[in-house]
């Protein structure tokens, strides 16, 4: 009875899970997936075996040779879910646990064909990390253990099941008007990385190894916004060695999915708040893509180590950008990281424990904590580490990294042992430790500037003081550029700065959601009305969390916008996913009363 994880009754003594294979039919009508589960071990095991799930009917439990087997489900708890003690009798290989998930499984937003582009089907998809897979179904759901897994998938015959695996052919269902899709993921991944979506789905090659999967109406944006996608691929292999996972398909979901993007293998999942139309949000799916080697190939053992996945990626992100569009453009993604990595330390105080890149979750559900920090603050160091050794001998180090924990799970300390054995004394001249286990920013993290980024960041500082950027210059800049002048803006204005601002850069009907997000917030935060139906229609639509914490916040500020955000948010909120509604509350619970 050793728990290991934070967030998993995972426990190391027991048998591990060595495959998976899911047969599971998706049951719009109920909001469930039934069927069932078959954890295999690969060796005869027999005792405790404890497993995760949450809100999960358990049907029953049998051994791969058809022998019963008891089994126990333990009281909730709020952040881990409901403990599944099985006990395994002698001689088992195979489990079989045949169970449905409930309307209300966390890990699966189920939406009404109201909330899709195409209005005629309904859409389902998972999100797993950090810890939802156990809503999905029973397992060992902690990033130490990997397994590949197969499934079989049954859907209403006109629409499309894909998941984070490789096709292995679509038969006809069960029932007539069904269809059955099959899975097969041959190399192990964790629990996280499960991944399921199934919808009215097109989708369009964009290389031989490479396809956008989405609704038939937003296929072809999608593809548009996308076609660089195989020269990212080579970019990134370049840096970081060969793309092992086969395929790198993705698939943009409707605007209710929470995040901006997922990494699930072979299938990146995307936000549609990407397709500006113009790709200037591709540093999403420079992200996404990035985490099959920092993340995917090597993860963190538990959430406490979860910097050493998001900062490795953010960091292999920028070195992607930078060899796409040189360090200018890539010097912009770090000031735009930066403006992030203040609102977090804004919100939870810069001495915060919540502010160290290893943190200490015991008790905490991970999505309460999920903030820029692991991400911008985890980027840097892992910059600092490359300034300190050199770009020639860290690139190096990155690749002995990933071959030497390759499709493993590891701790913060197990990479601090590492980097001392091929790097020794590194450690201790970045002052690692302070990084690691202390809050907030260190003074020794890099800066990355530009004359360019100066001269905006110069210009929104001035703005308190009346300057003001000419049409000339404003003409010019990209909407990377845009977005940091509007960074560095106030938070509130006058009307008259908000009109000045609307009526020059057109900001309300801007495309770009990065840029319009932006900018609601200035204009919420300054009761500007003439944004407000904007601001409606946006947080009635997505359900993206970096946009909702952001505008919702800025509408606490003033009575009138504070009523427009109660209201706006009860006939949103039945759209909004678990994790969403959760963000929001937190945020309007800490509104001032009156
Ligand atoms: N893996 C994350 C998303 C995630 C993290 C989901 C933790 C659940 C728990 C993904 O790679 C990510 O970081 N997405 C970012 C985009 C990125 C460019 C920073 C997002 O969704 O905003
Ligand atoms: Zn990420």
């Amino acid at each position: 009875m050793a728990r290991i994880d934070p967030h998993s009754y995972f426990d190391p003594d027991q048998p591990i899970t060595k495959t998976l294979f899911l047969k599971l039919i998706v049951d719009f009508g109920t909001k469930t997936l039934r069927g069932e589960v078959r954890l295999g071990f690969g060796e005869p095991i027999s005792g405790a075996l404890d497993l995760d799930t949450d809100e999960l009917t358990i049907h029953s439990i049998e051994t791969g040779d058809g022998r019963p087997v008891s089994f126990e489900l333990g009281e909730k708890d709020a952040v881990l879910g409901r403990k599944l003690g099985v006990e395994v009798p002698k001689e088992t290989t195979e489990l079989v646990i045949a169970y449905e998930t409930s309307p209300e499984a966390v890990g699966l937003q189920w939406l009404g064909p109201e909330q899709t582009a195409g209005k005629r089907h309904p859409f389902l998809f998972s999100q797993c990390q950090p810890h939802h897979a156990r809503s999905m179904a029973p397992l060992q759901d902690s990033p130490r253990v990997r397994v590949p897994y197969r499934a079989e998938v049954t859907v209403p015959e006109a629409l499309t099941a894909v998941m984070s695996a490789g096709s292995a052919g679509r038969n006809a269902g069960p029932e007539t008007g069904t269809a059955t899709f099959l899975f097969e993921m041959p190399q192990p991944i964790p629990s996280y990385l499960l991944a399921l979506s199934v919808g009215d789905l097109a989708s369009k090659d964009l290389s031989p190894r490479s396809r956008i999967w989405a609704e038939p109406e937003t296929v072809e944006a999608a593809a548009w916004e996308f076609a660089g996608i195989e020269e990212m691929i080579r970019t990134a292999e370049e840096l970081f060695g060969p793309y092992v996972w086969d395929r790198y398909d993705m698939i943009t979901l409707p605007p209710a999915f929470p995040y901006g993007g997922m990494e699930n293998p072979r299938l990146t999942f995307l936000t549609p708040t990407l397709l500006a139309g113009d790709r200037s949000l591709v540093a999403v799916v420079a992200h996404e893509l990035a985490h099959s080697w920092t993340g995917n190939l090597v993860t963190n053992a538990t959430m406490n180590d979860f910097w050493l996945n998001e900062g490795f990626t953010v960091w292999a992100e920028r070195r992607i950008l930078e060899a796409l569009h040189g360090k200018d453009y890539a010097a912009m993604a770090w000031a735009i990281g930066y403006s992030g990595l203040q609102e977090a330390f804004e919100r939870f105080g810069e001495d915060s424990p919540f502010t160290r890149l290893e943190t200490d979750l015991w008790n905490i559900d991970p999505d309460s904590m999920y903030s820029e920090v692991p991400y911008e603050k985890g980027a840097r160091f892992v910059a600092l580490l490359e300034d300190t050794v050199g770009r020639d001998r860290f690139d190096r180090f990155i690749r002995e990294y990933m071959d030497a924990f390759r499709f493993t799970s590891i701790t913060t300390e197990e990479f601090l042992t590492f980097l001392e054995a091929q790097l020794p004394g590194l450690a201790s001249r970045v002052d690692a430790k302070r990084w690691l286990y202390e809050p907030g920013l260190p003074d020794n993290a890099p800066v990355f500037q530009s004359a360019d980024l100066d001269a905006l960041q110069d210009l929104s500082a001035g703005w308190p003081e009346g300057e003001r950027p000419t049409g000339s210059q404003m003409a010019k800049w990209s909407s990377e550029e845009t977005r940091i002048f509007l960074q560095g803006l106030p938070r509130s204005l006058p009307e008259e700065d908000c009109k000045w601002l609307d009526s020059r850069l057109k900001l309300t009907t801007r495309g770009n959601y990065e840029i319009l997000v932006e900018w609601l917030t200035i204009a919420a935060g300054s009761d500007y009305e003439p944004a407000f139906a904007r601001i409606r229609e946006v947080l009635c639509t997505v359900g993206r969390m970096k946009f909702l914490r952001p505008l919702y916040t800025a509408l606490g500020k003033n009575p009138r916008t504070r009523a427009l955000s109660a209201d706006i948010y009860a006939s949103a909120k039945s759209g909004y996913h678990a994790l969403s509604r959760m963000v929001v509350e937190s945020v309007m619970e800490a509104y001032p009363k009156a």
